[in-house]
C-alpha cells in the first residue's frame, strides 16, 4: 500500500515536472505558461477570453502558445494565415476536441462519427430546393406563433417583455417547429422545450470548462434528460404521436442509423442538434434589434429600405433579397457579436508561415486556436473604431455590398468570420441570415416597437460565453410593443 503511493506520488510529480519544464525551441511561437503550476492561464481564459487574448496578442503579437489546464494551445490571430491551417487536416484533427466537447456538453459518445458524412448528409438538407423549402417552412411558423401572441391577440394593447426572451423564444419555437418533429396538436409542448433548452444552454460554457457547481450539474443533467426524452417523444412513440413525417429531424434519425449509432446514442445527438441549430440565431436577432433601438439613424435606414420595397410590392420572400441595408446591419451585428473559438488537436509537427514570412512550429499534442473575433473583426488595421456599431460598415457608397477591407496595405479575404471558414465553416449560415431577416422584417412591419427607457444603452455581454457562437448579454433590456394599428403588409402580401 505504502509503496504503491509512494509510486502513484513519483508518477504524479514526474508528469507535474514534464509539463512544468517545457521550454520554447526557437522555431516555436512566444511560449507563455502563467504562473499557476499545470493550471497556467486556465482562470484568466475561463473568465473572459476576449480580455486575456488582447493582454496576450499586445504582449506577443499575432501567435503564441499559452498553457491551459495542462494543456498547450497555441493562439494564431493573423487571418492571412487562417486559410493555411485550416486547410491542413492531416496534421490538425477537428473531430478529437470536437468528440471531447461533445461529452462535457451533451454526455454524447459517438467514436465511429464521423463529422465529413455528416458535413455532407447537412449540406445536401442546408443548400438548393431543400434550403428553399425549410425558409418557406420558417416563415410560415414564425407567422403562425406571432399570430397566437397576446400582441396579436389583443392590437391595442401595448406589452413590455425582455427583448432578448422576446426574440430568442420566437426563433427558437419556430426554427424547432421547422426542423423537428413536433406533434402539432400538443404546440405547448414548444414552450416546454424552450424553457428546458434555455435551463441547459445557460450552463453550457461551464460545461465545456468543466467547472460546473453541484447543484448546477443537478440542474443541466435534469434539463438534458427531460430534453432527450421530449425530443425522441415524438419519433420514438410513432402512431397517434407520430405527426407529419419527413421532417429534417426523421431524416438525420435515418442518417445516424445508417452510421450504426445505437438508439441511446441517438436521443442524444438529438439535443446537440437542437442547440446548433437553434442556440444562435435567436440571440443575434436580439443584438441586431437591439443596436436598430440604440441608433435611430439606423433604425431610419433599415425603416426607409423595407417601406421602400413595400411600394415596389416585393413579396416578403423576395424581400429578403433585395436589402443590402439590413445586409450590413446584420454582418456589423455579427462582426460585433459572433465570437466562435475555433480549435484544432496538432495530430503532427507543422510548420507555419505567418504574415511577414517568418515561420514556426506547431509541436505535436498541442492545440491550435482561431479567434477571428479579435482579428479580424475587431481588429482595428482592418475595422476603423472597431467597438462602435456602424449601421453601414459593408455598404458602398452606391448601396452596394462592401467587401474591400485592408490590413497593412494587403486586401483581406477574411475581414468578418462569423461562420468559420474552410471545411467546416457553418452549414446552416443561409437558413441562419433567412430565418434572422425574416424575423427582423415582420417585427418592423407588424409592431410599433421601442425601448422602455429611451435612454437605455445595450448591455454588456456575458463573458463566459466567449468561444460559444454567438454572445449573450449579462442581462435584458425592456421593451414596449403592441401590433401596428395599420398591420397591412403582412396580412395582404402573404
Ligand atoms: C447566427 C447564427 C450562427 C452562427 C454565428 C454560427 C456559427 C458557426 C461557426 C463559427 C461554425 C464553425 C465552427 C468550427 O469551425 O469549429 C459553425 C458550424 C456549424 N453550424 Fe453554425 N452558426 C449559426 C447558425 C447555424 C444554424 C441555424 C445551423 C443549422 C440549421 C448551423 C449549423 C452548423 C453546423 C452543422 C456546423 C458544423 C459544420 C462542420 O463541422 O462541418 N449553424 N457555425
Amino acid at each position: 500500500m505504502l509503496w504503491t503511493a509512494i509510486l502513484l506520488f513519483h508518477g504524479i510529480l514526474a508528469v507535474f515536472v514534464i509539463y512544468t519544464r517545457r521550454s520554447r525551441k526557437r522555431t516555436e511561437p512566444p511560449l507563455d505558461k502563467g504562473n499557476i503550476p499545470w493550471l497556467g492561464h486556465a482562470l484568466e481564459f475561463g473568465r473572459d477570453v476576449a480580455i486575456f487574448l488582447t493582454r496576450m496578442k499586445k504582449k506577443h503579437g499575432d501567435i503564441f502558445t499559452v498553457r491551459v489546464a495542462g494543456h498547450y494551445v497555441t493562439v494564431l490571430l493573423d487571418p492571412n494565415t487562417y486559410d493555411d491551417l485550416l486547410s491542413d487536416t492531416k496534421a490538425l484533427d477537428f473531430k478529437r476536441y470536437a468528440q471531447l466537447l461533445m461529452q462535457r456538453m451533451f454526455s454524447l459518445n459517438m467514436p465511429n462519427h464521423d463529422p465529413l458524412t455528416e458535413r455532407a448528409w447537412m449540406e445536401r438538407h442546408f443548400q438548393g430546393p431543400n434550403l428553399m423549402q425549410l425558409c418557406e417552412s420558417m416563415q410560415n411558423n414564425l407567422q403562425l406563433l406571432f399570430n397566437a401572441t397576446e400582441a396579436a391577440r389583443n392590437p391595442l394593447q401595448w406589452r413590455q417583455e425582455g427583448l432578448f426572451s422576446f426574440c430568442y423564444s420566437l426563433l427558437f419555437r419556430a426554427g424547432y417547429l421547422t426542423l423537428f418533429e413536433v406533434d402539432r396538436n400538443d404546440i405547448t409542448q414548444l414552450t416546454t422545450v424552450y424553457d428546458e433548452f434555455r435551463k441547459f444552454d445557460g450552463l453550457l460554457s461551464k460545461l465545456a470548462r468543466s467547472t460546473v457547481k453541484k447543484e448546477e450539474r443537478r440542474v443541466a443533467r435534469c434539463a438534458q434528460e427531460r430534453l432527450w426524452e421530449l425530443l425522441s417523444a415524438c419519433w420514438l412513440g410513432g402512431g397517434a404521436s407520430r405527426a407529419q413525417g419527413n421532417t429534417w429531424q426523421q431524416s438525420y434519425l435515418q442518417h445516424l442509423q445508417s452510421e450504426s449509432v445505437e438508439q441511446e446514442s441517438q436521443r442524444r445527438a438529438m439535443l446537440l442538434q437542437l442547440w446548433v441549430t437553434q442556440g444562435n440565431a435567436g440571440p443575434a436577432a436580439f443584438w441586431l434589434l437591439g443596436f436598430l433601438l440604440t441608433h435611430p439613424e439606423a433604425m431610419r435606414a433599415v425603416r426607409a429600405e423595407i417601406r421602400s420595397l413595400q411600394e415596389q410590392r416585393h413579396p416578403l420572400v423576395s424581400l429578403q433579397k433585395n436589402t443590402p441595408v439590413l445586409d450590413s446591419v446584420l454582418s456589423e451585428t455579427l462582426r460585433l457579436r459572433a465570437a466562435a473559438l475555433i480549435t484544432r488537436e496538432v495530430v503532427q509537427d507543422k510548420l507555419l508561415q505567418v504574415s511577414g514570412g517568418r515561420e514556426y512550429l506547431l509541436r505535436r499534442g498541442d492545440r491550435v486556436c482561431l479567434f477571428p473575433f479579435l482579428s479580424p473583426q475587431m481588429d482595428e488595421e482592418i475595422h476603423s473604431e472597431p467597438e462602435k456599431f456602424k449601421y453601414d460598415r459593408f455598404l458602398n457608397e452606391d448601396g452596394t455590398e462592401r467587401k474591400d477591407f485592408f490590413k497593412r496595405g494587403m486586401r483581406m479575404k477574411y475581414y468578418n468570420m462569423p461562420w468559420g471558414a474552410d471545411g467546416h465553416m457553418c452549414v446552416g449560415r443561409h437558413f441562419a441570415v433567412s430565418g434572422i431577416k425574416q424575423f427582423v422584417i415582420m417585427v418592423l412591419t407588424s409592431l410599433d416597437l421601442e425601448l422602455c427607457d429611451q435612454q437605455a444603452a445595450m448591455p454588456s455581454v456575458d463573458p463566459s460565453r466567449y468561444g460559444f457562437g454567438m454572445l449573450q448579454p449579462i442581462s435584458d433590456m425592456e421593451i414596449r410593443y403592441r401590433l401596428k394599428p395599420t398591420r397591412s403588409y403582412l396580412h395582404t402580401h402573404q
